[in-house]
């Protein structure tokens, strides 16, 4: 089989791609390891910057983010028995919508499928070929069968365990990677949101975060090890906990409901540069991840595939090879804004073993600073809602 743009993973950076190049009259065909029913139900996080819910918007596949999830015009910093806001929208015009990733999954592989886009699930044994010529090729196994797709460009948008990273020769990728000392525990449940806003918590017994999903849903995280098990937390222990870590905030008491989903996560900020080589061009967690605080995951994979949408229609269009030349070059000055931004809400909101009592008060200096000077809430809020000048 032959295709212009061959992609491997239908997370948010393939499936995206695949749609914005259809409707610039390119040809894709994505291919993905997991099933569909898969792919929609992965937790994720839910923060969509104002230039996501745009090009979301610009693809069509606006509709039900607008109906369904929440604008929001700030967020809450809490620490030291203090609730301070961020008034996004006063420092920077912008806001952010709340709105879960697999929700998005949903409504971009409905979108591909109504468009009659080639989109196979299940596939295994991906390998690629050729990418340093101008005819690249994917082998890969669906359905019991040997499969190759040619196209003129491999786009790999498959993770941080997938194979198109690995593609790369190590000897022309330099990978830049940290690993924090702890995770998050993540709950879904059900019950009324328990503020109006995001709630981004430092406690001496660990960060706390308090998001929404719905009028009767709610997401909540909390600091934890990352080799604990959520066996080990039965509801009153993580009601507890978080509890423990929000209520103490301005007499704000948080409110309980049925847990029905738990899941950890591990934490790690991680960067490949280069992101392509020859005919092979990463997008999203291919290339780089981010701890979640912040959640600028998927905000990221959506900022690759709009620079290389405009650089593979002006290879299509005009003939022109130079801003995919540049693609790399482009895409990592937003990365590693974001991957900055991440890492320091990250250190400031958690709790540190091992940090000196010294240490310790730097962060609230640096909260106390954030919410307090225009300038300094500037700067949070600007990178929050992702218009910083990159
Ligand atoms: C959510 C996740 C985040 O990492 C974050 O910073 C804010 C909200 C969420 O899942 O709702």
């Amino acid at each position: 089989m032959r295709t212009q743009i061959g992609i491997i993973g239908a997370g948010p950076a393939g499936l995206l791609l695949s749609h914005l190049l259809h409707l610039r009259g390119i040809d894709s065909v994505v291919l993905e390891s997991r099933t569909r029913e898969q792919i929609e139900s992965t937790i994720r996080a839910g923060v969509l910057e104002q230039g996501t819910m745009d090009l979301l918007t610009e693809a069509g596949v606006g509709a039900r983010m607008k109906a369904e999830g929440a604008l929001h015009h700030g967020f809450e910093l809490a620490f030291e028995g203090k609730r301070r806001r961020i008034d996004l929208t006063g420092l920077t015009g912008h806001s952010i919508t709340v709105y879960a990733q697999h929700e998005v999954i949903k409504d971009l592989v409905a979108a591909r499928i109504a468009a009659g886009g080639a989109l196979r699930f299940g596939v295994s044994e991906t390998s690629l070929h050729d990418i340093e010529t101008d005819s690249p090729s994917i082998r890969y196994r669906h359905e019991g069968e040997a499969c190759e797709l040619q196209c003129d460009f491999v786009i790999g948008c498959d993770g941080s365990q997938g194979v198109s990273r690995a593609s790369i020769p190590q000897a022309l990728r330099k990978d830049f990677e940290r690993v924090y000392p702890f995770g998050w525990f993540g709950i879904l449940c059900e019950g009324p949101p328990s503020s109006e806003e995001l709630i981004y918590a430092r406690h001496e017994r660990g960060f706390a975060l308090i998001s929404t999903r719905s009028r009767n849903v709610q997401r909540m995280y909390f600091q934890c090890d990352p080799k604990d098990s959520v066996d080990h937390w039965s509801d009153d222990r993580i009601w507890a906990e978080l509890h423990a870590r929000v209520d103490s905030h301005d007499g704000q008491k948080l409110v309980d409901g049925k847990i029905f989903q738990k899941n950890i996560v591990g934490m790690r900020s991680f960067v490949s540069a280069t992101m392509q080589h020859g005919r092979l061009f990463l997008a999203g967690d291919a290339a780089h991840i981010v701890p979640p605080t912040g959640a600028k995951g998927m905000n990221l994979a959506v900022a690759d595939v709009r620079v290389l949408t405009r650089a593979l229609k002006a290879f299509y269009v005009e003939n022109r090879t130079d801003l995919l030349d540049s693609y790399s070059e482009t895409a990592l000055k937003r990365i590693w804004r974001a991957e900055h931004f991440s890492y320091w809400m990250t250190s400031m909101m958690h709790r540190i073993e091992g940090a000196s009592p010294f240490e310790q008060q730097l962060q609230v200096a640096e909260l106390e600073y954030v919410t307090t000077s225009r300038a300094a809430a500037t700067v949070m809020a600007e990178n929050y809602v992702g218009v910083a000048a990159v």
